[in-house]
């Protein structure tokens, strides 16, 4: 999802720059960087109202995984529903431009050379999961090199499940580094290739976005196109 800017016009980031450059140190030192009460309080209230809108609109697909995979094993990993943002709406709009000046410092501390944002909201029913998984899928282009969650939920309570669990990297079979909740305000960057991660079953409704930053392949990125 491309947006753009007025020539020399900079995107409105989502905090300053001292907690950006902190976040991003963290990501290239760990792998992954938590930001608690992140975005905006009322980005948080207009992006909820819209992805509860779109879901009381019946505008949420249930999400597939790989390609090939059956309906029913589909479901045993993930069950969860999506809709792709668009930024035509004014919240979507203001959350892009804060991932287009996040996707800008990325590239300018670390070299990463990603080069668009996509993101799609997700509503994860009662009962909804997602299985230990890498965001960088082994039958697709390998494009995907920074995962960002954003979580919208309004009061999360210990209890209600939901929570997200992320380990070191592929090899890291024992217990979760990290166990988060899904906060209303938090975000969650992980390195898209490296950080396995999973989301507990949830006993409510639990509402959320993730979006990742990609490189183009096709331009001979640090990544090998055709692995
Ligand atoms: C994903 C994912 C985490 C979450 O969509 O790939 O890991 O908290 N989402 O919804
Ligand atoms: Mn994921």
């Amino acid at each position: 999802m491309a947006l753009d800017f007025p020539a020399g016009g900079a995107p409105s980031p989502f905090f300053g720059d001292n907690r950006t450059a902190a976040i991003i140190d963290e990501l290239a030192s760990k792998g992954w960087a938590h930001a608690e009460a992140a975005l905006p309080a009322d980005l948080v209230i207009a992006l909820r109202g819209r992805l509860e809108a779109l879901f009381a609109e019946g505008e949420l697909a249930r999400a597939r995984i790989g390609r090939g995979e059956s309906e029913t094993r589909a479901l045993a990993i993930r069950q969860t529903g999506i809709t792709w943002l668009t930024g035509e709406h004014p919240a979507e709009r203001r959350f892009l431009e804060g991932t287009e000046a996040l996707r800008r410092e990325i590239n300018r501390a670390l070299f990463a050379g990603l080069f668009e944002f996509e993101a799609h909201f997700a509503r994860y029913p009662e009962g909804g999961h997602y299985a230990r998984h890498l965001d960088a899928f082994a039958d697709r282009p390998r494009d995907r090199v920074v995962s960002l969650v954003a979580w919208l939920n309004a009061d999360w309570r210990a209890g209600d499940g939901g929570e997200l669990d992320l380990w070191t990297s592929p090899n890291d079979l024992g217990p979760p580094v990290a166990t988060l909740a899904p906060r209303g305000g938090d975000l969650l960057l992980l390195m898209s290739e490296t950080i396995p991660h999973a989301v507990r079953a949830t006993h409510k409704p639990r509402l959320g976005l993730a979006g990742w930053f990609r490189i183009n392949p096709g331009v001979g990125g640090v990544l090998d196109p055709a692995a």
